[in-house]
């Protein structure tokens, strides 16, 4: 099964993540107000996860539909934050053309496929679901910024807060981080590819985007190499 399949459909997910909670209260406004779009706009929120983004997106006036994997993800948004949802693969998303103005994808929910076509083909799906002028927000970690946070913990396993034990590696390509995670005796792998800012554009650009604004924090400040997060405001073309 793939990691991402298995990764965030398990129980245990939402307590290694529980701090995600409380964080939306800050991500959710400000990730919002960077897509900017107009109330009455569509948006297609990719993946949703359990919702934690649904109400500041829908405080702006925007008619929000999520989609996800994981049954279970879909089921605890149905509880905490109802509206239409749709289960789904990225890379074939069940939408017509052209049927969304906005597709907001938060907190680093690209490079999770082990090949470059696929994850080229999450990005190709995101601009055939836009409209033409349509905005993608992008979200992503900024990885020079990773890389230096990984640094003095790399293959090194500790225990958490949460009290369960993680080890960060790098891929031996250095492409992409593997996350290792044991809790309560079971076992998980993130394992995603990290761009460069150079490939996040040239993706974006193979995809049918234009680049409007590339942010380097929650504030909108503007991108730099060592920002802790890439957001990017790209237009379907
Ligand atoms: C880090 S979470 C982010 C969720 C949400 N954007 C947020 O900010 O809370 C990543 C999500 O991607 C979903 N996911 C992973 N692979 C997927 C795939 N191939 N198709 C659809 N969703 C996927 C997971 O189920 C999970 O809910």
């Amino acid at each position: 099964m793939d990691w991402f399949a298995r990764d965030f459909d398990h129980p245990l997910y939402f307590r290694i993540y529980h701090e995600k909670e409380a964080e939306a209260a800050q991500e959710g406004p400000a990730l919002a107000g960077l897509l900017d779009l107009s109330p009455g706009s569509r948006v297609l929120d990719l993946p949703c996860g359990w919702g934690r983004l649904q109400p500041a997106l829908e405080a702006r006036g925007l008619r929000v539909l999520g989609g996800d994997l994981s049954a279970l993800n879909l089921q605890r948004h149905r509880q905490e934050f109802p509206g239409p949802l749709v289960r789904l693969d990225l890379r074939a998303l069940p939408f017509h053309d052209g049927c969304a103005d906005g597709v907001f994808c938060a907190y680093t929910s690209w490079g999770y496929f082990a090949s470059d076509a696929e994850n080229q083909a999450q990005l190709g799906e995101f601009a055939r679901v836009l409209k033409p002028g349509g905005v993608l927000l992008l979200d992503l970690v900024g990885r020079n910024h990773l890389r230096k946070i990984a640094e003095p913990i790399e293959n090194t396993w500790f225990r958490t807060r949460d009290g369960y034990r993680e080890r960060v590696r790098w891929s031996p390509d250095q492409r992409r981080i593997w996350t290792d995670r044991i809790m309560e005796g079971e076992r998980f792998r993130h394992d995603i590819w990290i761009p460069t800012g150079d490939e996040v554009l040239a993706f974006l650009e193979h995809a049918g985007f234009g680049l409007d604004q590339a942010f380097g924090g929650l504030d909108g400040c503007p991108w730099h190499a060592d920002a802790a997060r890439w957001i990017y405001r790209a237009i379907k073309i």
